[in-house]
């Protein structure tokens, strides 16, 4: 169809890389034209992810920025790794989708803070990177040529409490109570997540302000974030639980409700559930939805906003492809409005 546009995906061989391929399979105009890696170049796609045997046999090469053929790239590669892959495909002219977190941060400085200097990202390209959270920021995301997709986390925190800091019902100090399977530490295994480290048991893990998702919560919010991360035993999702205090506590649970579905009303990925209902991640999961909702606990003065996601599709590659449709003008919600298969 000559009306398709050409992806490639760098970084096709780790957890977000697959989901892109899938999502980009099922996309009515989109052609992918190359596939990235590094260890994984020169094995096909289907043996490296079995799931794409018969439909996507596609042979993974090694990133050479000369050679890729395609407007839009999307980068699914670890931090630091990303920002000099961005920066030679930026020059090049095409339209990128960072998923590492490289250009996520506005300010250089608090980069630096959070996840130390290697791979210094150049100031005009972090100058020019719109923070691809379509919900916050569509109308930049239009036409961008440089986008920087949110973190899972952050994605899920920011859906759950932006409509009650807009609305100014609440302090701008959050508790952010979160839980992710184990497919966001992504296909290079440490030990702490292999099978037997994780089955069974539940554990924080970078608590007290050290995890690196923080810094996007505040900016994005405005607020100041205490954030406490779990990882659960299962592959795929994110619970986030945010705990805020009312700037009035008169103001009935009606109007917290009322607020989360103004502000969120007409957006196609993010579904407020009827008041009473609580989110699950089994209800998003393979599905680019957020369902939201908030409950208030009168007795001691405390709004708590809830959202699920699938960390691997709102929280990565989906939110990514929707991104892409607003970068080149296709509508919003092409090739992401599957509903999640349940049970
Ligand atoms: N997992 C999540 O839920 C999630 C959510 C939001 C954002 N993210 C972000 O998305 C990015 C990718 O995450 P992931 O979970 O997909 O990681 P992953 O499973 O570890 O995959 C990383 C990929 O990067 C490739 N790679 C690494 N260095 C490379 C280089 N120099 N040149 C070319 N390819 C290179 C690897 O290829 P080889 O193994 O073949 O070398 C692999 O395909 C990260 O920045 C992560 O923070 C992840």
């Amino acid at each position: 169809v000559s009306d398709q546009i050409t992806v490639a995906v760098v970084g096709a061989s780790g957890y977000t890389g697959a989901e892109l391929c899938r999502l980009l399979l099922q996309h009515p105009h989109v052609k992918l034209t190359g596939l990235y890696a590094r260890s994984s170049a020169g094995q096909p796609l289907s043996k490296v992810f079995p799931q794409f045997a018969g439909r996507l046999e596609q042979v993974i090469e090694p990133f050479d920025a000369d050679r890729v053929e395609a407007r839009a790239v999307f980068c699914a590669l670890p931090h630091g790794e990303s920002a000099p892959v961005v920066a030679a495909l930026a020059a090049r002219g095409h339209v990128v989708l960072d998923l590492s977190a490289d250009l996520r941060l506005h300010d250089a400085a608090t980069h630096e803070t959070w996840y130390g200097g290697h791979a210094a990202v150049p100031p005009e390209l972090r100058a020019r990177a719109v923070y691809g959270l379509p919900e916050l920021h569509r109308e930049r995301l239009r036409g961008a040529s440089l986008v920087a997709v949110p973190g899972c986390y952050p994605t899920a925190a920011i859906l759950a409490a932006t409509a009650f800091l807009e609305a100014e019902l609440v302090l701008p100090d959050l508790i952010v109570d979160a839980k992710s399977g184990v497919s966001g530490a992504g296909r290079g295994a440490a030990l702490a997540y292999h099978y037997p480290e994780v089955e069974g048991g539940i554990r924080a893990y970078k608590i007290a302000g050290t995890h690196r998702h923080t810094p996007e919560m505040e900016q994005e919010l405005g607020a100041r974030v205490t954030f406490t991360p779990h990882l659960v035993p299962m592959s795929r999702g994110i619970l986030a639980c945010v705990y805020m205090r009312p700037l009035d506590p008169t103001v009935p649970a009606a109007r917290y409700h009322e607020a989360l579905r103004a502000r969120w009303q007409g957006e196609p990925f993010v579904t407020v559930l009827p008041a009473g209902a609580l989110p699950d991640t089994a209800h998003v999961r393979g599905s680019n939805r957020a369902h939201v909702s908030v409950a208030v606990d009168e007795r001691v003065g405390r709004v708590i906003a809830l959202a699920a996601i699938d960390n691997l599709v709102k929280g990565a590659a989906g939110q990514a492809v929707q991104c892409l449709n607003l970068a080149v003008g296709l509508p919003e919600t092409l090739g992401l409005d599957g509903v999640a298969p349940f049970p």
